[in-house]
């Protein structure tokens, strides 16, 4: 019984719609209607600003760094890859912001930072090094979030971790089909260049 409180309280920490809050108690601004419409740290950067993006990714990241530390409270790997399910369902399809919620990068790299340090930092430099070639944040992510199973294989994480890798995998690169299809059409917006 106790696993179904954590899980649903990690569900919940998960609908806490980081992204959405800072732009719109912050900036004044609707992010669902900026930009790609998407709930997340990108779109809050994108139309707010990098200050509000960086406390923006905070949020998103720590929903899911939070959940992680609650479930190891209170059980072991097959709590905390159901609870790290939870809180990214909930950053995905927020309970209060009418489902409508995030492409789950930034809270998926929290959740596994803190299961894997290794596994969250290597994930992480992938898409850094691959936003600054393409300088596109959707390529990174999608490749970030796809090399996630594979690096949990080559750190040998539990099989609970590696369950979680895919949901992370497929949820994700789900989330980022109009991205794709935007990436196709050559539409797709391109941050600006750093060097
Ligand atoms: O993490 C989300 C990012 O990959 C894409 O964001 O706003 O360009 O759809 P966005």
């Amino acid at each position: 019984m106790q696993y179904f409180w954590v899980v649903l309280a990690s569900y919940l920490i998960g609908s806490i719609p980081a992204s959405y809050l800072t732009a719109r108690y912050w900036k004044g601004i609707d992010i669902r209607n900026l930009g790609s419409g998407n709930v997340g740290t990108t779109n809050v950067w994108r139309n707010a600003g990098p200050v509000a993006g960086v406390v923006a990714l905070a949020g998103d990241l720590g929903k899911g760094v939070l959940a992680v530390i609650l479930a190891k409270h209170f059980g072991g790997p097959v709590l905390v890859a159901l609870s790290a399910m939870a809180v990214l369902t909930g950053h995905s399809w927020p309970i209060f912001l009418g489902f409508k919620g995030g492409k789950l990068v930034a809270t998926g790299v929290g959740v596994i930072a803190a299961i894997s340090l290794p596994v969250g930092a290597i994930a992480a430099a992938i898409w850094v090094f691959t936003v600054v070639v393409t300088r596109y944040v959707s390529v990174g992510s999608v490749l970030a979030v796809s090399s996630i199973p594979f690096l949990m294989l080559a750190f040998h994480l539990e099989r609970p971790y590696l369950a979680l890798g895919v949901f992370i995998a497929i949820i994700a690169v789900y989330k980022h089909i109009p991205n794709m299809k935007r990436l196709l059409a050559g539409t797709e917006s391109r941050v600006r260049k750093l060097f």
